[in-house]
């Protein structure tokens, strides 16, 4: 059916395509139809496409309850065209009562992207059934300094776990709506995000800051968020470099770049020229601003019809995605919250178990002290955009209670009086400390008379709490430290004195029934750390939150340790269980393969402990004999893999040359380089843990 509208001539009767004949097409045909409408669309209409419209009442409303309902942009009545309809994430949906999933830090440490992709489709069900059809939870920013204030909504320091775990939530949150990536790209400090100028050279950008967004547009996803810093010199919603040439350039991105908001835009024919396509939440550089400009030649009507084909193009492909299973019944239901479940044990990271202390047997506990203020707070991560508000938490007090069985006695004291809280200690037969940090300490920086959010200069725990641990460790040797915190937290000083800790990070909603299982041992610790732990700041970037420029530099995390010879506390990839594991026989599919081939590798790893449990076999690639600088090794392939005690398996991994490229920045393009790589499998990116090493050749 045609719809038949007044063109905007003189009486002319133009027939366009109707939104219904849009969605009944498929392929070629749609897209033949979408062009046909959007040539028939006035300037207006067009320009009405391409941002947010929020009425005076739901902005004063949002200042109270942030995006209490779904952020809507370019409805058009007339032409039967619906909104998009926009919530926020990613630890969960940000309207109304939704399941609290651990962040997503949290969830790099599980490094399981079958679980990863079901966490996303959990939440795109519960945006669905209140409403939405845009879900902004696939954060994918590379953590290149742990004190990034939002550290919590990514999924570590590297660019091939980032791009696996992002990948994985576009393809579940796919499977009902639209995923937005985002920030695009280099936004990693939080407090001078406004007005940052990230310096970076060619190739760094292409090899460590924008690998994962590719791997999250190459899995088909509808939407990128462009940031708010700029990149060398201009803000990223206008960054025609970063837009235009590489995104919907070289990628051969098809969705829309919308803004990030409020601040994301600053200019309507940089923006509009700069490839921006949506402006949200509301119209201030589109909407008028965009027809005059339109109208008096500053930006061709071409772009204009550009970014509406892509933004129609991808309302279409999703307007009839989904099981159609939507309601009430389905947000926060027992599945999701089982699944936050799921997802709390796995990314618990067991980073030190002297002695065997951990895990401790309810049997043989007749008196268990819990120790902190986070114990008994329901610490589930910031309170900015990603903020979710679940219908209950489980803190770690709660879980500990509620497993403790019916001969343990639970005692609890909140250590605002160290010497009380030692006096626990030494009553009891092992001790639980809870401490790390809160949406007070990092975060989304939050305007307001109270401090909320921002970066952290200073990656130690607060001295209080030092001294806490230091008195209640004296008081009782059997004490394990649960930390929490969305990063990295510093742990010299008092780590020596502690035999176990945990690294809980903001486990979500089920989080501390989650830690209570791994502490009484019904759960064995599989989480690995997503970013390394340093021992202090001399082993990190250099970091300034406010700095108006800053230089991002090549190596960063665990590259940049590798390449100065430095330990760090624990690395990237580390986390210890409570049974051991055994790497055996590589195999490498060939000696030699061409720039344009691949090669398998095999390793077998065994169970070689008494309880069951789960391993994230790691695969890094190095370059001994490259002409270039390169890291000392790269992750380039990583499996989690369930294994009954005395249990065998074989894993195999596909390494494409192509991957292995490095971006010569002189010739614009990525190079295979003719040369030997070294190749290394094993339990962590530290040389120790990798006893498995083999070579071979591109040639
Ligand atoms: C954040 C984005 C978020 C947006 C909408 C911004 O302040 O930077 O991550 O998606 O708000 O809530």
């Amino acid at each position: 059916m045609r719809v038949v509208r007044k063109g905007a001539g003189k009486g002319e009767v133009t027939s366009i395509p109707s939104w219904e004949s849009v969605l009944r097409a498929e392929g070629e045909e749609r897209e033949r139809l979408i062009k046909e409408l959007v040539r028939g669309m006035s300037v207006r209409q067009k320009v009405n496409q391409m941002a947010g419209r929020m009425r005076a009442w739901e902005m004063l409303v949002s200042l109270i309850r942030y995006n209490f309902r779904p952020f809507r942009a370019g409805e058009d009545r007339r032409l039967g065209i619906p909104p998009l309809r926009f919530t926020d994430g990613p630890r969960g949906v940000a309207l109304n009562r939704s399941t609290c999933f651990p962040v997503s830090m949290a969830r790099g440490a599980t490094w399981d992207v079958d679980l990863e992709e079901r966490v996303a489709e959990a939440m795109a069900v519960e945006a669905r059934s209140q409403g939405a059809d845009f879900f902004g939870g696939v954060c994918v920013n590379l953590l290149r300094h742990p004190g990034w204030g939002r550290a919590q909504e990514t999924f570590g320091e590297d660019p091939f776990l980032l791009g696996e775990m992002g990948a994985a939530m576009v393809r579940g949150a796919q499977k009902h709506l639209m995923a937005c990536v985002k920030h695009f790209a280099c936004n990693s400090i939080e407090e001078s995000r406004f007005y940052v100028d990230v310096r970076v050279d060619e190739r760094t950008l292409r090899e460590v800051y924008l690998p994962h967004f590719r791997r999250c547009v190459e899995e088909g996803a509808a939407a990128v968020m462009s940031a708010y810093n700029r990149v060398n010199g201009e803000y990223c919603a206008h960054n025609s470099h970063l837009l235009r040439d590489i995104l919907k350039g070289e990628w051969g991105f098809r969705g829309l770049v919308m803004s990030d908001f409020l601040l994301g835009t600053r200019d309507t024919v940089k923006a509009a020229l700069g490839g921006l396509d949506v402006e949200m939440p509301h119209a201030v550089f589109f909407g008028r601003r965009l027809v005059r400009a339109v109208r008096r030649g500053a930006v061709p009507e071409s772009l204009v019809d550009d970014a509406v084909t892509r933004i129609l193009r991808q309302k279409a492909r999703f307007a009839r995605a989904g099981t159609g299973d939507y309601g009430p019944h389905r947000v926060a239901c027992r599945e999701h919250a089982d699944l936050a479940l799921e997802a709390a044990r796995k990314g618990i990271v067991l980073l030190k178990n002297e002695g065997g202390l951990l895990p401790l047997e309810p049997g043989k506990i007749g008196k268990l002290a819990v120790i902190g203020k986070l114990a008994d707070l329901p610490n589930i991560g910031d309170r900015g955009s990603s903020r979710v508000r679940p219908p209950y938490v489980v803190t770690v007090l709660q879980g500990l209670r509620d497993l403790a069985g019916p001969n343990t006695e639970v005692i609890y004291r909140d250590g605002s009086d160290p010497f009380e809280a030692a006096e626990a200690a030494r009553s009891a037969d092992a001790c639980i400390a809870v401490v790390g940090l809160t949406g007070r300490d990092e975060g989304e920086a939050m305007p307001g008379p109270v401090k909320l959010g921002g970066d952290r200069e200073d990656l130690s725990l607060r001295m209080r709490d030092i001294v806490l641990l230091e008195t209640i460790s004296m008081a009782n040797p059997r004490c394990a430290v649960v930390l929490e915190g969305g990063s990295a937290i510093i742990t010299s000083g008092w780590r020596e004195r502690i035999p176990a800790v945990l690294m809980a990070w903001y486990p979500g909603m089920e989080g501390g029934r989650a830690v209570a299982e791994v502490i009484f041992g019904l759960v064995n610790p599989s989480g690995k750390l997503p970013l390394t732990f340093p021992e202090g700041n001399e082993q990190l970037p250099p970091f300034d939150k406010k700095a108006r420029s800053v230089e991002y530099g090549y190596y960063h995390g665990y590259r940049l340790l590798d390449r100065k010879g430095m330990r760090p506390a624990f690395p990237f990839g580390f986390g210890l269980s409570y049974t051991t594991y055994e790497y055996r026989s590589l195999r490498l599919s060939a000696e030699e393969i061409p720039a344009d081939g691949s090669l398998t590798v095999e390793a077998e790893v065994s169970n070689t402990g008494r309880r069951a449990g789960e391993e994230v076999v790691q695969l890094y690639v190095g370059y001994p004999a490259s002409a270039v600088d390169r890291p000392v090794k790269e992750l380039k392939g990583f499996l989690r893999v369930p294994l009954e005690p005395g249990e065998s398996r074989r894993v195999t991994f596909t390494l494409r040359a192509e991957d292995l490229a490095y971006y010569d920045d002189r010739a614009g393009r990525w190079v295979v380089e003719r040369t030997d790589y070294d190749v290394y499998v094993g339990a962590s990116s530290a040389l120790e843990d990798l006893p498995l090493r083999g070579s071979f050749r591109v040639t």
